[in-house]
């Protein structure tokens, strides 16, 4: 299958190639893959506090593309996966939507969601999972966006998602997509062996014994595909197009485009 348009605007960024940590396998359930969120959610947030997967230039970016899309008029947003939406929450205050939807497995996160996003208009949340909300809200957005998600999900439901999101979509819209990547010729487990050294080696400001934690969160329950993974199954799924915006390392911004 031919993949789609790729611009590719940005370059790998200082640093953004050293990666670490480890590596493992399936998923079982919610339950397993959403441990960490629901018990540990403090040692997510105090990884992103410190700017290490990048969240502060990449949700600049999505700013800009939230603007863009709210100066054609009142939009709707869903966000998949939006945990406590404590980095989206101020892009949202930039390019309010007339209605922003969030789903997530975690009622932890989706508590302190209410928090973050106080004072915007058209706000729900919803404790589901995604793939089957996309599917059945009968919400018609004219963006979904997602911010280090999707990867959790095994690659016959990331399919299926990128299915869910194209029919769902509003004529015109767009997929804004947070998350980790493997290079094209990198197999899971050298990908998860980089990504392993990397928290251990560069994410120094956040205490050890919540980095290990990390550590086994993300060799269990992450799961990455290739850009090009990512692009064939979006093709495939109906979208036109699609752009990678930026990357810092494995960390990426892509847009999918109807
Ligand atoms: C790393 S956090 C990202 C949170 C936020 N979007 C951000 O960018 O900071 C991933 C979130 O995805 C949620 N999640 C994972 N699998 C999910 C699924 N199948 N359906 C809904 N939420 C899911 C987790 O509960 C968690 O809150």
């Amino acid at each position: 299958m031919e993949i789609p348009r790729l611009a590719v605007l940005p370059s790998p960024r200082r640093g953004s190639e050293t990666l670490s940590p480890p590596p493992r396998d399936r998923m079982s359930d919610h339950d397993d893959h959403t441990t960490l969120f629901r018990q540990s959610w403090s040692i997510y947030d105090a990884i992103a506090a410190e700017n290490y997967m990048f969240h502060r230039e990449i949700y600049e970016i999505v700013t800009r593309q939230l603007e863009r899309r709210a100066a054609m008029g009142p939009y709707t947003l869903l966000d998949l996966g939006c945990g406590n939406a404590r980095f989206l929450a101020p892009s949202l205050q930039v390019a309010p939507p007339a209605r922003y939807l969030g789903v997530d497995l975690s009622p932890t996160a989706l508590s302190e969601a209410r928090d973050y996003l106080d004072g915007l208009e058209g706000v729900s949340l919803h404790e589901d999972d995604m793939v089957g909300f996309v599917a059945m809200s009968g919400a018609k957005p004219d963006i979904i966006f997602t911010g280090y998600a999707v990867h959790h999900l095994p690659t016959a439901s990331k399919a299926r998602l990128f299915e869910a999101c194209a029919a769902a979509l509003a004529p015109g819209g767009e997929m804004l997509m947070v998350d980790v990547a493997r290079k094209e010729e990198q197999d899971r487990d050298t990908y998860i062996a980089a990504y392993l050294k990397l928290m251990r080696d560069g994410w120094t400001a956040v205490p050890a014994a919540m980095i290990e934690e990390a550590c086994a969160h993300v060799a269990a329950h992450d799961f990455p595909e290739t850009l090009g993974g990512l692009f064939e199954m979006a093709t495939a799924a109906g979208f036109s197009s699609a752009e990678l915006l930026d990357h810092y390392g494995p960390h990426h911004l892509i847009r999918f485009s109807i």
